[in-house]
């Protein structure tokens, strides 16, 4: 079976510094990939350049086993890549509904019920139902950080990309959003890239992990071989 996404020498650079060093990752499909590591060790530029938000220096990416590398973001999230980033990065002034409206744009040709959010995820994130009219910078984080999946979401996407989802979130929400990331992989066979350092959680809900450090991977292998306990050296500053 072909990979869902497949990385080969991937490296990126700001300016003169290198900050990914010839990645190379293979992620099955349906896989769970938890990305863990300390603070400045690359994890957000390498979600950023699976995405092409940010441009590789060089490498390869294929999606599905076809090479992406040349596409813009707005073609690879077409193409099936969905993004939650750092910080959330909803629009303050648009409504909740207008935000999730936003991530039309991406779904494709073929998708079930075009131009529509797919309802399932008001029954994944009831809450955005009862604040679909408010304002995205009103919102609560939490809020915030469900509106920022949802609207991934809404394209319709292969892969999910989620660059830590649980920062500064509190513990229930945190609960809702590994209880709506378990079901969007069980019963769309989603595939899910999500860089953590709340190990607990990641622990329990990602198959398959890679830790980083200075720019390169440093360990990778299945969650079930290992405990959290042991990788934490890896994450602690
Ligand atoms: N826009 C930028 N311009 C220049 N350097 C940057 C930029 N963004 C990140 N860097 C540098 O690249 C390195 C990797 O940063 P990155 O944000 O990918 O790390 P991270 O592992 O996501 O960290 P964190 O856990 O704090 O989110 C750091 O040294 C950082 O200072
Ligand atoms: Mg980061």
């Amino acid at each position: 079976m072909t990979n869902a996404l497949t990385l080969t020498k991937l490296s990126s650079r700001y300016g003169q510094s290198q900050v990914l060093w010839d990645i190379d990752l293979d992620v099955p499909k349906q896989a769970a990939l938890a990305v863990i590591g300390r603070n400045g060790v690359g994890k957000s530029t390498l979600i950023n350049t699976i995405m092409g938000v940010h441009k590789a220096s060089g490498g390869t990416l294929a999606l599905d086993g076809t090479d992406i590398t040349r596409l813009s973001a707005h073609h690879r999230a077409r193409a099936g890549l969905g993004f939650v980033p750092q910080g959330r990065h909803i629009f303050p002034h648009l409504t909740v509904l207008e935000n999730l409206e936003s991530g039309l744009a991406a779904q494709p040709k073929n998708a079930p019920e075009r131009g529509k959010i797919p309802r399932y995820i008001f029954d994944l994130f009831p809450k955005l139902a009862t604040v679909r009219s408010r304002k995205g910078g009103v919102l609560s984080g939490g809020e915030q950080q469900q509106l920022a999946i949802g609207r991934a979401l809404t394209g319709h996407p292969k892969v999910l990309l989620l660059d830590e989802p649980t920062e500064g979130i509190q513990p229930n929400v945190v609960q809702q959003i590994e209880t709506a990331l378990t079901t969007v992989r069980q019963e769309l066979g989603l595939t899910i890239i999500i860089v953590e350092q709340y190990l607990d959680f990641v622990w329990r809900f990602a198959d398959h992990f890679c830790a980083m450090d200075g720019g390169k991977i440093i360990e990778q292998g299945r969650t079930a071989d290992y405990t959290a306990g042991d990788i934490a050296h890896l994450v602690r500053v």
